[in-house]
């Protein structure tokens, strides 16, 4: 199976903060896990670098908008090497081949009619260089709803996409193939505005001074930057050898951006007659202690704040911070250091750590580091369904879910630990059997731990491999997660805790 996610592409204007990050590492979760599972996967993240914002910066650093695009974009790309994301391709709209492909597009659909030249005017708001709507700015009393500045009314020539024409076509998507949009609630949003009509849209802008794709053809206008940006989750596999990859299992996105990807991008595609991704899935925002981020207040969960997090508790745990508590769903989620400290040291420390560290040390003290043979006994079917539940969790894209199995999982296996008391079993020579089947359904319990956490956290999950002494690389998920793998006879590795508790 081919399994093609994507990430927004992000404004180059911006420093990489949490937002980004969040999108960018929940897809390299997902990535991951269907490369175990054997999938074909194509990660694609990359940069959006044509807005007029970005001259203006150019500008105000006294270099072209070229080198500022460059050196903002590798800001990305290092951020999201040093947090283990694993992108198969990183594009950039400034790129040739991004370009070209944009050239392309924009040609057939001025060849189809799908997109002409036409007039508009409307109330336009400079400082965000966007028209607002007529009920909007009336709501806003003509002013700015961003910097209360009066709008301007402006008129100008434009080339247009005809998204009028597609409204029936998107509604009978929504409807027909509800798996299209997710979360549900997106839907009905969606559908809601769409059934308030829709209007074609302007897609080129004059005045950029060279910088973005020009329309083919016509020396003044260049591209709007939303449209040049859909492209590049096409353009970036609209090659021979990557055109199988098309089209995209999910555009993973924020609520912010949603119009474009629920509604204009699958319009542009039905424009051009390509197929349509299978998916948009659009999450919802972290806020941060308590309050919406925002540039006024200064409060961006920004990469100064993320190094520290790494640096205290690991990438892996908070890899795992954000896979866990994370605003996949439709609620917004608050990046708090309390919170981040409650996780750590409830859901890692003290319960999954502790639970690999007391079953190794237990079979090291009992065993003299030998995985007893005995596979029968106690945790097999929990661990079954673990696995089970924690696959089709994953499938569905509900990382929270899945990971709240295996901390179920979790819970259980300690619980068993308690039940059977190995220290009790170890004191009665009558014993042994049972306590070599308790062993052993630890240890085993704890392979199918690093095999479920490998996704969130590798190098957490290759740390258990080694404590318990399994070499190489892991194999498929589905062989992996089965019960019953590991062989009786293992000699552990060196055994460590894995979460020191945090106070
Ligand atoms: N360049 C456009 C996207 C073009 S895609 C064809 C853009 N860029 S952005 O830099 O503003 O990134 C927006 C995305 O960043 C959101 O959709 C989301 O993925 C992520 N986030 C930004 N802030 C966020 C939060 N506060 N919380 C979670 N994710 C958010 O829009």
């Amino acid at each position: 199976m081919r399994f093609y996610i994507t990430t927004p592409i992000y404004y180059v204007n911006d420093r990489p903060h949490i937002g980004h990050v969040y999108t960018t590492t929940i897809a390299d979760i997902f990535a991951r896990y269907h490369r175990l599972c054997g999938n074909e996967v194509f990660f694609l993240t990359g940069t959006d670098e044509h807005a007029a914002k970005v001259v203006e910066s150019a500008a105000q650093h006294g270099v072209t908008a070229q080198d500022w695009a460059d050196r903002n974009a590798q800001a990305f790309q290092e951020t999201f090497r040093k947090l283990g994301i694993t992108s198969d391709d990183f594009i950039r709209t400034s790129q040739q081949r991004h370009k070209d492909k944009v050239l392309q597009y924009v040609g057939e659909l001025l060849q189809t009619g799908d997109v002409y030249l036409g007039e508009y005017e409307g109330w336009y708001d400079a400082g965000q260089e966007e028209y607002i709507p007529e009920n909007k700015a009336k709501e806003f009393d003509f002013k700015s709803p961003v910097n209360g500045k009066p709008l301007v009314r402006k008129k100008e020539k434009n080339y247009f996409f005809r998204l009028s024409k597609y409204a029936d076509a998107l509604l009978k998507l929504l409807e027909e193939n509800p798996g299209f949009l997710r979360p549900d609630a997106r839907r009905n949003e969606i559908k809601n505005r769409i059934r308030e009509g829709l209007n074609d849209v302007p897609i080129s802008r004059t005045g950029a001074g060279g910088w973005g794709i020009q329309v083919p053809g016509d020396t003044e206008h260049v591209i709007y930057v939303w449209i040049d940006a859909l492209f590049n989750y096409l353009s970036t596999v609209d090659t021979p050898e990557r055109i199988n990859y098309w089209p995209a299992t999910v555009h993973l996105i924020a609520k912010d951006i949603l119009w474009f990807h629920a509604v204009i991008w699958p319009a542009l595609l039905l424009a051009l007659k390509r197929e349509l991704p299978r998916q948009v899935y659009a999450h919802s925002f972290w806020i941060a202690e308590g309050q919406k981020m925002s540039k006024s207040l200064g409060n961006f969960v920004d990469l100064e704040k993320i190094d520290r997090y790494v640096a205290d508790y690991g990438l892996d745990a908070f890899r795992y911070f954000l896979a866990s508590h994370g605003p996949l769903g439709i609620s917004d989620s608050d990046f708090a250091e309390a919170r981040f400290i409650e996780v750590y040291n409830d859901q890692l420390a003290d319960k999954m750590g502790n639970l690999v560290n007391r079953s190794l040390t237990m079979i090291q003290r009992y065993r003299g580091g030998v995985v007893p043979g005995s596979p029968e006994g106690g945790l097999r079917v929990d661990a079954e369904r673990a696995m089970a539940a924690f696959s089709d969790a994953m499938v569905q894209l509900d990382l929270g879910g899945a990971l709240e199995r295996v901390g179920e999982f979790v819970v259980r296996a300690n619980q068993y630990v308690e039940e059977s008391a190995p220290w009790k079993l170890a004191k009665d020579p009558a014993s042994a059997g049972r306590l070599d089947a308790v062993l052993y359904n630890l240890a085993e319990s704890v392979r199918l731990i690093s095999v479920v956490v490998n996704p969130v956290m590798p190098t957490i999950a290759s740390q258990i491999r080694a404590q318990l002494n399994i070499e190489g690389k892991p194999g498929l998920f589905t062989d992996e997660a089965r019960w019953g793998r590991l062989a009786a006879g293992t000699k552990l590795g060196t055994v460590a805790p894995l979460f020191p508790k945090k106070v």
